[in-house]
């Protein structure tokens, strides 16, 4: 068997501790595959004397993880540090520069400056490998990238974020509320340091805008789209979501209209009965429409130190391999800005819930605005009855221009009977 494909590792939380974990157990299976065994040399992390879940004593310490990339006993460099600057940046931008290869699961490094480092990547010939970073265990980049490579792609979009899919199930299961259900997900590893990131849904753009980037061959920025995460979702539009025959989903999507990229992370309502819908807890979902290929959704586990590691390993193999890929399936330097298509290209079904003064004229007033902006309401309902007291009212439409919608409901917002601005989300039935 050839040499040992010899890794340095820094940062050791959760997934670091899942890589070294997992090239103990399958350590054997794994050389067998790659044709070599694959050593770890070295590690780094912020702290040594921190307790960790996995011993790492036998491990060369790096004081300084940059260090690894010049290292000469050091094949690749795995990044498992986080953030999008910072010495992750830093490890990154050394590592390619010294030509040898970086492996990171870092998705805001990647989402903020992925073209950068893939043109730098290309530039000194060292393989730049994310797997990781996008929907954990769900071996999506190389599907993208090598797979489905024949296909013109017109849309992909999916669950991308674990902890949010855990808490809108918890939710919708249990009736338990926001706060104890991300409590829960954060205490199963499954959130981000700051899981402002996960419920802000900024974590989820993090992972859309490399899959935009990959399927398109766009430059993409993240001031382009907008993000919405799901802190707006209350346990009454679960409800009536599902009353309705829906689920609500914090969905990332990325889409052709015409010549134009429509790119938007939003809690949408889905079908319950759908492959998407049916999509529960911690795991991720993404779904790819291929011109030739035709449709096809993967489902796995998007978070967790487990499927992280697998998706992480999975690219040391292929490098241990001798494999080397570009790191956007095409050269960086052809990827270019592309137009966006805005509320004015997009046309949808929405849901609508409103908080009303119960007082006779109010739906009348509503419903004259959704007139004048030329929006078909399909269905309407009350909940309760309660004269001169705060009760909710829910309305679907049929399709409308986003752009319409959305200025009618500034509109509805401004009536005096309607106490809070109305929750919109977008009924996606894809
Ligand atoms: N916090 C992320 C999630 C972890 O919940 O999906 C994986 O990126």
């Amino acid at each position: 068997m050839a040499a040992p494909f010899r890794i340095g590792i820094a940062g050791l939380g959760t997934v670091g501790c899942g890589v070294i974990e997992l090239l103990k157990k399958n350590g054997n299976a794994i050389a067998d595959r790659a044709g070599r065994p694959i050593r770890v040399v070295a590690v780094s992390a912020r702290s040594r004397m921190k307790k960790r879940i996995c011993p790492v004593k036998s491990y060369r310490w790096a004081s300084d993880s940059l260090d690894m990339a010049a290292d000469p006993k050091i094949d690749a460099v795995v990044e498992l540090i986080g953030g999008q600057g910072g010495v992750a940046k830093r490890l990154a931008e050394t590592t390619l520069k010294a030509g040898k290869p970086f492996v990171t699961a870092n998705k805001a490094l990647l989402a903020h400056h992925g073209h950068k480092l893939a043109m730098l990547a290309e530039k000194h010939g060292a393989p730049l490998m994310y797997e990781a970073a996008v929907a954990g265990g769900i071996p999506i980049i190389k599907t993208l990238r090598e797979g489905l490579a024949a296909n013109n792609i017109s849309a992909v979009y999916g669950i991308l974020n674990g902890t949010c899919n855990y808490i809108l199930t918890a939710m919708r299961e249990t009736g338990r509320d926001f706060h104890d259900a991300l409590k829960e997900a954060q205490k199963l590893g499954y959130a981000e340091a700051n899981p402002s990131f996960d419920i802000d849904g900024i974590d989820t753009a993090h992972k859309l805008n490399i899959l935009s980037m990959l399927t398109f061959g766009i430059k993409s920025e993240f001031k382009d789209f907008r993000t919405r995460g799901i802190t707006c979702i209350t346990l009454q539009d679960i409800l009536f979501a599902q009353e309705l025959g829906y689920k609500i989903k914090l969905l990332g999507i990325s889409r052709r209209i015409k010549n134009k990229i429509f790119q938007s992370v939003e809690p949408c309502l889905v079908p319950a009965d759908s492959n998407i819908g049916s999509v529960e807890g911690v795991y991720n979902a993404v779904h790819v429409e291929g011109d030739f290929s035709g449709t096809e959704l993967s489902i796995g586990r998007g978070a967790g130190g487990g499927p992280t590691a697998s998706a992480v390993v999975a690219d040391i193999i292929d490098l241990a391999r001798g494999r080397k890929v570009l790191p956007f399936g095409a050269p960086a330097e052809y990827m270019k800005k592309a137009a966006r298509a805005g509320a004015e290209d997009v046309f949808s079904r929405f849901y609508m819930r409103l908080e009303v003064v119960d007082r006779p004229g109010v739906l009348a007033g509503v419903s004259a605005i959704m007139r004048d902006h030329g929006l078909s309401i399909e269905a309407v309902t009350q909940r309760g009855r309660d004269p001169g007291k705060p009760v909710s009212i829910v309305m679907t439409t049929h399709m409308v221009k986003q752009k319409d919608m959305e200025e009618a409901a500034d509109f509805i917002a401004a009536i005096k009977s309607v106490i809070k601005p109305p929750s919109l989300l977008r009924i996606e039935h894809f």
